[in-house]
């Protein structure tokens, strides 16, 4: 159940150290530090969910006229599975409809808790990038999702 005392809002270059260390901490191939300092240089939507003024989780949203893109998103494993990424991502999807006609991402093919959560959201499978990630052993295909924002 979602806990009530919980909040989103932008996150900026303050909480940097923080994002990084719950992407190092739900994400085998997390970004680097550089990776967030990029997107908040460039303007991207960088919003997290807070407990109890606490960060427990972010996504990072590049957003453009026609295809936005969803870079990032990760909820600490305590917080999992309570519906804190399906809220991230709604309001995500609500500041990308006002401004863009398509959302797209990639996800790894083993992710089924992500590839789970975007089918709950309606994204679409439209594609797959073959041995596009590193992986533990070898590569692994990207798999291409997206959500029409204005139908
Ligand atoms: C993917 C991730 C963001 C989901 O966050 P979450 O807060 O646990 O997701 P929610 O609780 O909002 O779940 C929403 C839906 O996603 C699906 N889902 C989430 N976790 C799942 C899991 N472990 N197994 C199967 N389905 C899952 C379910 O359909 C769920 O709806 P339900 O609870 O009504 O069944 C989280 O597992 C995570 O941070 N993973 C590591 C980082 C990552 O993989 N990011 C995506 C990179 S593309």
């Amino acid at each position: 159940m979602m806990t009530v005392n919980s909040a989103i809002s932008p996150f900026t270059q303050y909480d940097l150290p923080t994002i990084v260390s719950i992407n190092e901490a739900c994400d085998s191939f997390p970004w680097r530090l550089s990776h967030f300092e990029q997107s908040v240089s460039a303007k991207h939507h960088c919003v997290c969910v807070k407990v109890n003024t606490s960060i427990i989780g972010f996504a990072v949203t590049k957003i453009n006229p026609f295809e936005s893109e969803l870079l990032q998103v990760g909820i600490l494993p305590e917080y999992q599975k309570q519906g804190f990424a399906s809220r991230l991502l709604l309001s995500v999807i609500d500041v990308c409809k006002a401004q863009s006609q398509q959302l797209f991402l990639e996800v790894r093919e083993s992710n089924v808790a992500a590839i789970a959560l975007y089918e709950s959201l309606e994204f679409n499978c439209v594609g797959q990038r073959n041995n596009y990630y590193p992986a533990a052993k070898g590569r692994e295909n990207a798999l291409i999702f997206a959500l029409e924002l204005n139908i």
